[in-house]
């Protein structure tokens, strides 16, 4: 008896060749089934994969499949298989994208088949785009390969590609605005180092910090009166404020000035000053191929009061930037002092470092099940919490410190720590007020 021409191990090959095929957010929207009898192989459409709301006409999820059964194609033809796809071949069954018959039907194509180490290579490239045309060799090239499959490429003119960037950013910002859709942006990405499917931060690239920014629309207001008391009212209806320390100090870049000051003691909610000349502010962050590449986000973690809104908001920052979250922690031995007789001294045992170590974790542990994206690093040391903060904020993208809300009629301030650490950190301090 003959061993089967396509035993598991080529099929398995073929199906391996296709799920390495891009798809909208990496979500990989196909099921293959081997039919032995027929020798065919049968690509489905998953639908628990699409995505109803940024591809509600499943167009991108039939680009992805398309994609994969072109893959499929190159590999049979690597292989020295003869192949027949029939796209849709089953009017009554719309999900059932097509069937690939092995064998007998005729000699490989050997064209496709040169293909075939190019899909080990391919990788979408979320780097920015060289501002230099393609040429014309290479786009006569990618044409040629389009209307091989029975499709058309176009290349826009200039006129035509400033229009089809308007809309492109137009929808982009629309997108950044749908809450619906950034939930499926949210399924699909920062998803851990360990996930198979949708795009680890590392492949996210950089990301642009000036110039243009599809997705943040500008508002510009010039308000009158005092600036203090204009920008809290601002911040009392934000998010997040924003300060940049240039033009509110007399010392750019190193001291904060007294609007900055007022504005960080008094507001609601969660301000960042951006010192003019430091770290984390400025063009784009270097993707590098081991990590993100992404500088820290740095969490000053107040553990006798550790306080969810200021943890929370470390943990957004790292995940929106692709940033590993570094939080630290500084513990001060109790000031020994003398009793008097009769006097009751301490009743616990100041702890010791293994013990705020453990504590840590603890804390971090809830945070690090919510945003199981984020890599978190522990730093624990001893001492006053300012200056390990300033250096680990020493080229990080941000530092974020917790503000005590006063309660009562007692004045607004900023406590010590906060105080240092925006004189002096390197880099944006996001300053999270609360109870
Ligand atoms: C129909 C379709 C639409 C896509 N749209 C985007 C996009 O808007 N932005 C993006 O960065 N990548 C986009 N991609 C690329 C996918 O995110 C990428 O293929 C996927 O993450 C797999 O990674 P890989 O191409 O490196 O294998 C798209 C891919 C397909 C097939």
């Amino acid at each position: 008896m003959h061993a089967p021409p396509y035993d598991e191990e080529t099929v398995t090959a073929l199906v391996t060749a296709a799920t390495a095929a891009p798809s909208l957010h990496n979500a990989q929207p196909w099921q293959f089934c081997w039919r032995s009898a027929t020798r065919t192989v049968e690509l489905r459409a998953d639908l628990r994969r699409a995505m109803p709301r940024t591809d509600p006409d499943h167009r991108a999820l039939h680009l992805g499949c398309g994609a994969a059964l072109f893959n499929l194609r190159v590999a049979a033809a690597h292989l020295g298989l003869d192949i027949q796809s029939r796209l849709l071949p089953d009017p009554s069954d719309p999900y059932l994208l097509a069937a690939v018959r092995i064998g007998g039907l005729g000699p490989p194509d050997r064209e496709a088949s040169t293909l075939f180490p190019a899909i080990e290579r391919r990788h979408t490239s979320r780097q920015p785009f060289a501002d230099r045309p393609v040429p014309a060799d290479v786009q006569q090239a990618l044409r040629d390969a389009a209307a091989r499959e029975g499709a058309q490429l176009l290349f826009p003119g200039a006129w035509h590609l400033e229009a089809l960037l308007d809309h492109v950013r137009d929808a982009e910002g629309r997108d950044a605005l749908d809450p619906e859709r950034l939930e499926d942006l949210r399924r699909w990405t920062h998803r851990g180092a360990q996930a198979t499917d949708g795009i680890p931060d590392h492949a996210l690239g950089p990301r642009p910090r000036s110039g243009r920014c599809p997705q943040v629309r500008f508002e510009e207001e010039q308000v009158e009166g005092p600036a203090t008391a204009a920008l809290l009212r601002a911040a009392a209806q934000a998010d997040v404020l924003v300060l940049g320390s240039r033009g509110l100090s007399g010392f750019t870049g190193f001291l904060v000035g007294s609007v900055a000051l007022g504005v960080v003691a008094r507001a609601a909610r969660p301000v960042v000053l951006v010192p003019a000349g430091g770290t984390g502010a400025d063009g784009y962050e270097t993707a590098g191929p081991q990590g993100s590449g992404r500088r820290d986000v740095v969490l000053g973690l107040d553990l006798a009061d550790p306080c969810d809104e200021v943890i929370e908001f470390a943990f957004e920052a790292a995940r929106d930037r692709g940033s590993r979250l570094r939080a630290v922690h500084a513990w001060q031995s109790p000031v020994p002092f003398g009793f008097g007789p009769g006097e009751i001294g301490l009743i616990e045992a100041p702890w010791r470092a293994d013990e705020w170590r453990d504590f840590m974790a603890a804390v971090l542990q809830t945070w690090r099940d919510k945003y199981p994206g984020v890599e978190v690093v522990e730093t624990l040391t001893e001492g006053r919490p300012a200056a390990p903060l300033i250096h680990a904020a020493s080229g990080a993208s941000l530092l974020v410190v917790g503000r005590r809300i006063a309660q009562g009629p007692a004045p607004a301030r900023t406590g010590p720590v906060a105080h240092a650490v925006i004189q002096h950190a390197g880099c944006p301090v996001a300053v999270v007020p609360h109870e």
